[in-house]
């Protein structure tokens, strides 16, 4: 009889599992993601979804479910109970990923000593820090009042017992790559283990009533498995991300089963920790230079959120065969498309120039509105005309050259008017179905030339 195979390969991003190594995971397509872990007796014996439950399951009709308002709790935090869909639903598993440093910790134990104020028992769970270190931790914050206990601990099966036994309202698990499970033989951090112990924790979560938070760092070497490896197996999953040397931090929902996804919450690190940047037009454009050529200020849209950054370009002659380009903030593919219109359409020579798009303060945008700033950034430059200082433009553009309309335009308009600004430039489509204001001059454009005119 041929041995049984004690080991198998696991992908540490997305845990796809394989008998072989490979360079390639066939699933996420990631290279180099495998690793090989122990799935020995003691694990085999732990099938995934077959332990037995913490308490019977019975059948019910809807009408005996109730769900009232109650059942969501707010965090003491508008941008983060934005992400979740109105505040944190009872006996849900949030998964709060991100890259190691960036502020998981902190927004949580911030979240933890508000709803421990408002009444809630709450149980932060550290395998990483010290009681001392937390304790450090919570003085610079600032103070921490109601029923919140700490614990070190990183055995997942003392963990049940203790939730168990408290029976506590909120639990916060930092981090799950800590988290291990007795019956698994491989290290806490395998893919198995995090699996297993994010399984566990869902059973907890449903059975109990309890809500969990979890934490999950985003590795990119090791044999740390990543945080979408459990994407799949929790009802809500923000990653908190930002630019090391910038202080504010995003927090994106991805996954939501409470909610809508695409909504941000933004906040700043601070000395005191983090705060809310309830409005991040303004956070976003500080320090704008005046009157600057290769400067148009956009409006995209997070969700339901308007938020104004600012696009730049520098357009130099070019030294190269091949002219350079980047893009720092939005993708490279779509300036290049754009750049290519302007050659086609409005016959300016850009294949002779390098080109460099930047979205200031290093947040990342995609959405298609912003391709007309890109293109009037660019123009400007190119012409060193500065377009006005208190003018901001969206629209997508087509590759004939045609403005197309953008959603939501209102939204954005009444940022822009919100923000003080006296002009926006926008897509004569959607200029057509809005209501006439006083407050903004709008302008309407139809094609890239027309837009590139009003420069003067
Ligand atoms: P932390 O929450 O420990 O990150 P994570 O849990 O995601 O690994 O955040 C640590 C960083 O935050 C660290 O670089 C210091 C900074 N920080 C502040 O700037 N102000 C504060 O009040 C706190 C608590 C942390
Ligand atoms: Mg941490």
């Amino acid at each position: 009889m041929a041995k049984a195979k004690t080991t198998a390969f696991f992908c540490k991003e997305c845990g796809y599992e394989s008998a072989k190594w490979m360079g390639q995971c066939p699933a996420c397509r990631e290279w180099n993601t495998m690793v090989e872990e122990p799935v020995g007796k003691k694990g085999a014996s732990v099938l995934p979804g077959r332990q037995a439950p913490l308490i019977k399951s019975r059948p019910a009709r809807l009408s005996e479910i109730s769900i009232e308002e109650k059942d969501r709790v707010t965090t003491g935090y508008g941008e983060l109970d934005r992400v979740l869909g109105g505040g944190v639903v009872a006996g849900s598993l949030v998964l709060v990923g991100g890259d190691p440093g960036i502020g998981k910790s902190t927004l949580l134990l911030q979240v933890c000593g508000n709803l421990a104020a408002s009444g809630q028992k709450v149980l932060y769970i550290s395998g990483e820090e010290s009681l001392k270190q937390i304790k450090l931790r919570a003085n610079r914050i600032g103070s921490m009042a109601g029923d919140l206990k700490f614990q070190c601990e990183t055995s997942l099966d003392h963990i049940r017992d203790t939730i168990i036994e408290e029976k506590p309202d909120v639990v916060i698990i930092d981090s799950i790559q800590t988290m291990y499970r007795e019956e698994i033989s491989s290290a806490p951090g395998s893919v198995s283990q995090v699996r297993e112990s994010t399984s566990l924790l869902m059973q907890i979560a449903k059975g109990e009533g309890v809500t969990i938070f979890i934490v999950g760092h985003v590795t990119k070497e090791g044999v740390v498995a990543g945080p979408r490896v459990l994407e799949h197996m929790v009802d809500t999953v923000l990653y908190f991300e930002g630019d090391r040397h910038a202080s504010y931090r995003i927090l994106r929902g991805v996954k939501n089963r409470f909610g809508s996804t695409n909504e941000i919450g933004v906040f700043e690190m601070q000395q005191q920790g983090l705060t809310e940047v309830e409005n991040p037009s303004e956070f976003m454009l500080d320090g704008r230079p005046q009157g600057a050529s290769g400067a148009v200020v956009a409006c995209a849209m997070e969700g339901t959120r308007p938020i104004l950054l600012e696009v730049q370009a520098l357009v130099t002659q070019s030294n190269l065969g091949i002219p350079r380009r980047t893009a720092a903030g939005t993708d490279y593919n779509r300036v290049n498309l754009l750049m290519a219109v302007l050659e086609k359409r409005c016959h300016y020579e850009m294949s002779r120039y390098d080109a460099y798009v930047n979205i200031a303060g290093g947040m990342r945008m995609n959405e298609p509105a912003l391709d007309l700033s890109i293109i009037m950034a660019l123009v400007s430059s190119l012409k060193d005309r500065a377009v006005d200082e208190k003018t901001i433009v969206f629209g997508e553009v087509g590759l004939s050259g045609e403005v197309r309309a953008v959603s939501m335009a209102e939204q954005r308009v009444n940022e822009a008017v919100k923000l003080g600004f006296e002009a926006c430039m926008l897509p004569q489509i959607c200029l057509d179905k809005m209501k006439r204001t006083e407050k903004i001059r709008l302008i309407g454009v139809r094609t890239v030339r027309e837009a590139i005119s009003q420069l003067q």
